[in-house]
């Protein structure tokens, strides 16, 4: 065995003992690096990640994910301790998506409800009528009386699919994730082409050119277990490609080929998600640092779409 397995055996045995010690648990979504979900508690999309900090025992919710995952477990479960390995792992979406833009929106379309992703940060949670994720935006849209005008923010892509889904007509706001619009659909039906048979699997965030070619679209748990359950062996993966480290592991023996991007580049990894390391994790842990602290107002006004979501869903 080399040095670097033994200090990597070494660290994830500091980290099981560091959470009895402390009494903490670690939430980690699918584009976590491989070794970061085998030390979670729990794995899962936007929506299971958030019930579950809802639910915890535990002291300590190390959250292994972006910076507004992060804050919505302190929003649905405010007594707890919140940690998260890299205070800057951000997300595209939330960035664009300040606060005041979005009051401005919102004041000048008084007459819309907001619907919002909850790729945002709590301060635009504050500002929502509901939160949705990628998992419950077609049931939550779906709910919504037919002449009520809908705001729907911050991903574009995300919107369009709902609006197809639902036949609903929802002003949109411009953002979108820079790790799914960067697939390219010309590499992607190469591909089709070389792997007959192969299914493309996709993530809404995804541009129309690549939903349009998609056998089936989901969020990240929706994706994982429809390979867990579909009789096909060969997949296109039209998301982040931390997901097949899940997909190899609960549905071994078929193959996961990951969507490259337009450009030659790494750009289908999420740059804010990579910046949580199995080091960063162990630190956090240690010195109960980087934490996630929010304003009491924040948490009560962001609290309520929140709830509304978990409701409707
Ligand atoms: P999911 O809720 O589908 O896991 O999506 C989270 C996300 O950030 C996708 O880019
Ligand atoms: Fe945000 Fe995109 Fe990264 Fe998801 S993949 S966290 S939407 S930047």
């Amino acid at each position: 065995m080399n040095e670097k397995s033994v200090e990597n055996i070494n660290r994830i045995k500091e980290i099981q003992r560091l959470k009895e010690e402390k009494n903490a648990v670690i939430l980690a979504h699918y584009y976590q690096e491989s070794e970061i979900q085998d030390v979670a508690d729990f794995i899962g999309d936007s929506l299971e990640l958030s019930r579950r900090a809802k639910e915890t025992e535990a002291d300590i919710i190390l959250f292994a994910g972006v910076h507004f995952m992060a804050e919505t477990a302190k929003i649905l479960n405010p007594n707890k301790k919140v940690l998260i390995p890299d205070l800057n792992a951000g997300c595209s979406l939330s960035d664009a998506t300040p606060p005041p833009l979005f009051k401005k929106f919102r004041e000048e379309h008084p007459d819309h409800l907001a619907i919002t992703y909850i790729n945002c940060s709590a301060g635009v949670k504050a500002l929502s009528d509901i939160i949705c994720t990628s998992s419950n935006s077609v049931k939550i849209v779906s709910q919504i009386p037919k002449e009520q005008k809908i705001l729907f923010s911050p991903d574009r892509n995300l919107g369009r699919f709902v609006m197809k889904q639902t036949g609903r007509d929802m002003l949109l706001w411009d953002g979108s994730c820079i790790v799914h619009e960067t697939f390219s659909r010309e590499k992607m039906l190469r591909l089709k082409g070389e792997f007959q048979g192969a299914k493309i699997i996709a993530h809404p965030e995804c541009e129309v050119g690549i939903l349009k070619e998609a056998d089936f679209i989901g969020s990240t748990s929706a994706l994982l277990n429809f390979v867990k359950t579909d009789p096909g062996t060969e997949y296109l993966i039209a998301t982040e490609p931390g997901i097949i480290h899940q997909m190899e592991k609960q549905a071994p023996g078929k193959r996961y080929i990951p969507v490259p991007p337009e450009q030659e580049c790494p750009c289908n990894k999420c740059p804010h998600m990579a910046l949580n390391t199995m080091e960063k994790v162990y630190l956090s842990l240690l010195n109960e640092q980087p934490e996630i602290l929010l304003d009491e107002e924040i948490i009560r006004k962001a609290l309520i779409p929140i709830e509304r979501m978990l409701e409707m869903s």
